[in-house]
C-alpha cells in the first residue's frame, strides 16, 4: 500500500509573510490521511521548518546541487536542505530543464547526493505539447526516468512526478486516460528496472494545473498517489481542497 502525498512546489514565490499559509495549512490538519510536504522557496525553508515542527507537513527543497560542497556560487547542497529541516527536494523539474539546461545525467547525479544524504528525491519527468502532439509521450518519458533515476532508488528515497510540461500553469490538464496511460508506463518502467517490490513501492504524483476542483478525479486514475501542485499550493485553503481530496481518494 503506497502512502499518498500532497506536495506544493511555491517555485520563485513566497516571502516572509506567505510562512502563515503554511501554519494555516498545519492547522488544518493535525492528523491528515496522507502525507503533506511544502516546497518553498530555499530563503524559507528553515523558517518553515522551525513553524512547522510537531506538524504534520513537511518541508522540501526545490533543487540541489550533485556536488556535497564547494565553490558553485548561488547553489545549495543537499545537506544545507536536511540542515535546514528539508526531508525531500524536488529534482528535475521542468522549469529547472528549461531554465538551467539539467539533463537527464545531472538529474540523476543529483538524485544520487539527495539520496546520499538522506532526502527523498521527487524526480520529475514529461513532455512539451509537440512531443505529445507527434505521439512520442511515452518514448519521451521512458528515456526521461531510465536517464533521471540513479540505481538506488527505492521506495523510500524516491517519488516520482509526472509533469506535463503543456499542463504546468495552462489550466489544461491531460484527459484522465491520458494521465492513466502515462502512469501505467511509468509503473510498468519502474517494475522492470528495478523488480516488482520496489517499482511498486515508488510513488507516482501527477503534476500540472491541479485544483480543488479536478482534484478527486486525478486521484481516482489508478497509478496515481498524489499530486505535485504549483500555483494551487500557495494558498492554504486551496491546497487544503485537493488535500481533502486525496485523503477521501
Ligand atoms: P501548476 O500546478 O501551477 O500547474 O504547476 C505544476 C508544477 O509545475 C508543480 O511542480
Amino acid at each position: 500500500m503506497r502512502r499518498k502525498l500532497a506536495a506544493g512546489n511555491w517555485k520563485m514565490n513566497g516571502t516572509s509573510t506567505s510562512l502563515k499559509e503554511a501554519e494555516a495549512l498545519a492547522a488544518a490538519f493535525p492528523s491528515p490521511g496522507c502525507e503533506i510536504l511544502l516546497c518553498p522557496p530555499a530563503t524559507l525553508i528553515h523558517r518553515m521548518s522551525g513553524k512547522l515542527e510537531g506538524s504534520a507537513v513537511m518541508v522540501g527543497g526545490q533543487d540541489c546541487h550533485m556536488a556535497l560542497s564547494g565553490a558553485h556560487t548561488g547553489d545549495i547542497s543537499a545537506e544545507m536542505l536536511t540542515d535546514a529541516g528539508a526531508s525531500h527536494v524536488i529534482l528535475g523539474h521542468s522549469e529547472r530543464r528549461a531554465d538551467h539546461c539539467e539533463t537527464d545525467e545531472m538529474v540523476r547525479a543529483k538524485a544520487e547526493t539527495a539520496h546520499s544524504q538522506g532526502l527523498v528525491a521527487i524526480i520529475c519527468c514529461g513532455e512539451a505539447l509537440e512531443t505529445r502532439e507527434a505521439g512520442e509521450t511515452l518514448a519521451h518519458v521512458g528515456r526521461q526516468i531510465a536517464g533521471s533515476l540513479p540505481d538506488g532508488c527505492t521506495g523510500e528515497n524516491t517519488v516520482v512526478a509526472y509533469e506535463p510540461i503543456w499542463a504546468i500553469g495552462t489550466g489544461k490538464i491531460p484527459t484522465l486516460a491520458e494521465i492513466g496511460e502515462v502512469h501505467a508506463f511509468i509503473r510498468a518502467e519502474l517494475v522492470a528496472r528495478f523488480g516488482a517490490e520496489t517499482g511498486n513501492a515508488i510513488r507516482l504524483l501527477y503534476g500540472g494545473s491541479v485544483k480543488p476542483s479536478n482534484a478527486a478525479e486525478i486521484f481516482a486514475v489508478a497509478d496515481v498517489d498524489g499530486a505535485l501542485v504549483g500555483g494551487a499550493s500557495l494558498r492554504a485553503e486551496d491546497f487544503g481542497g485537493i488535500v481533502s481530496a486525496l485523503e477521501n481518494a
